[in-house]
């Protein structure tokens, strides 16, 4: 047995497209199992960059199944236009290498209207979600309304359901959020192209993938956000509305909690954040301007800028415990270069209060005044490093102090965009 789970550690953008490419290389599958196209997974290839925000970053490689399990949310024109993309530069010769679970939902026009409806509504205090009606997905498939990826295998039935929650939604957009209504054939009309279109890659994928597993193949999950988003754990409500968190991969590609190995989180060696909510170690200066430029820390998906800020070791402690990390990967370790002194969080002051875990509620979160410790930085270009020894002393020791401090064991850094621009310090399977 031989699976693997590549978590977010932070708020997201980890890099976790970059590396799930890498890693692909030695894994016969990949799959999503949550969140759905609010990720956003950049993957440079020979300078040519692709950003995959439905199909598993693993496409890019040859040979590799690629499964979008039942937790994860499918918005169907985004897949299609994904394919288009993939095929247009040669990638995805193949239908038979892309399957996706007949549980996974379908994000309707109805979700990305009430998702923008609600976030203008709520003015100052909204999300700031990406707007691709995610939240308003989850909530049907909570409440038993949704409309499954199997449905598009059934015409007949799919008009049916279409008709009947179109007139309830319709009541919600027009009295509550004020907005127009969305004609109910158009959208039957699109679905069932996309019926046509995308039935051939309706699977029990649940079925499937144990199967694979059983037969020894190497499984790779690619997670999606990060911890800090999750819904339970993360800094609610300026969350997703998916659990990200390890534990997400059992119930969202329908496989048991012994078959996970490896499960290894991703951070970035500083830290980034997209969208509203609290983020203690935000730098609002021109630091935080520097990384944003050194970084590129722009959203893959909506192209805002990200805010950014020092590396906070107790919000990664947290994740370690809420993932149960067997290893860490750290990214973006040749942004730093240039900046000293370096500065990590090792604490929280809280009303004169020393805190060593993360608070639930976010209004403390907001007051979190973070402690520092000082690091000495580096001035070398680290983006050709491809063993430990190639990097500074100080970079050395910036990683090892990260390791010690966590208690979890580096699998690789990563020290630029290109697919090979790794240092593995153990092979991932
Ligand atoms: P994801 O959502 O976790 O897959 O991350 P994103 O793709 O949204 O954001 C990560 C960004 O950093 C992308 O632009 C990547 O090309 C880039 N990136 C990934 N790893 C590295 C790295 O080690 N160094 C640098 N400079 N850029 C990286
Ligand atoms: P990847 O997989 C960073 C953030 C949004 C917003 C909040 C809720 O690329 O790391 P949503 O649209 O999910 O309801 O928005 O979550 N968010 C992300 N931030 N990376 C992502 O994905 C994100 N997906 C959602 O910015 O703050
Ligand atoms: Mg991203």
């Amino acid at each position: 047995m031989s699976t693997l789970a590549l978590i977010g550690c932070q708020w997201g953008d980890e890099g976790k497209g970059k590396v799930v490419d890498n890693f692909a290389r030695k894994a016969d599958v990949v799959v999503r199992f949550q969140g759905g196209n609010n990720a956003g997974h950049t993957l440079v290839v020979e300078g040519e960059q692709i950003i995959l925000h439905l199909i598993p970053s693993g496409i890019l490689q040859p040979e590799k199944l690629c499964i979008i399990a039942n937790g994860v949310v499918i918005d169907p024109k985004v897949l299609c236009e994904e394919i288009d993309l993939l095929r247009s530069k040669g990638y995805f010769p193949d239908d038979r290498l892309l399957r996706i679970s007949d549980r996974a939902h379908l994000i309707l026009p109805y979700h990305r209207a009430i998702d923008l409806g609600s976030e203008k509504k709520k003015g100052k205090g909204k999300i700031g979600t990406t707007g691709r009606g995610i939240g308003p997905c989850y909530s049907d498939k909570s409440a038993r309304v949704g409309i499954r990826f199997s449905d598009l295998t059934e015409p007949n039935t799919l008009k049916e359901k279409l008709r009947k929650v179109l007139e309830e939604k319709n009541l919600y957009l027009t009295r509550v959020l004020e907005l127009d209504a969305i004609e109910p054939e158009p959208v039957i009309e699109e679905f069932l192209g996309y019926s046509e279109h995308l039935s051939q890659y309706c699977e029990n994928t649940s079925l499937l993938l144990n199967q694979l597993i059983k037969e020894g193949k190497k499984v790779l999950f690619e997670g999606a956000q990060g911890t800090m988003l999750d819904l339970d754990h993360g800094t609610y409500p300026y969350v997703t509305s998916s659990n990200t968190v390890a534990g997400a991969v059992c119930v969202g590609a329908g496989i048991g909690p012994r078959l996970i190995d490896r499960i290894v989180g991703i951070s970035k060696a500083y830290t980034t954040r997209v969208g509203g909510g609290p983020f203690p170690t935000e730098l609002k200066d021109e630091l935080g301007d520097k990384l944003r430029q050194q970084g590129g820390e722009y959203g893959a998906t909506t192209g805002r800028p990200r805010r950014c800020g020092w590396l906070d070791l107790v919000q990664l402690k947290y994740a370690v415990r809420l993932n149960g990390l067997t290893d860490l990967v750290i990214t973006k370790l040749d942004v730093l270069r240039g900046i000293n002194p370096l500065k990590v969080c090792v604490g929280y002051r809280y009303k004169g209060e020393l805190l060593k875990d993360f608070p639930a509620r976010v209004e403390i979160v907001e007051e979190l005044e973070p402690v520092y410790q000082e690091f000495s930085g580096w001035e070398e270009d680290i983006s050709l490093a491809q063993k430990f020894s190639d990097l500074p002393s100080n970079a050395q020791d910036y990683l090892k102090m990260i390791q010690d401090y966590l208690e979890v064991p580096l699998m690789a850094i990563s020290v630029g965009k290109e697919r090979e621009q790794i240092i593995l310090l153990k092979e991932p399977f």
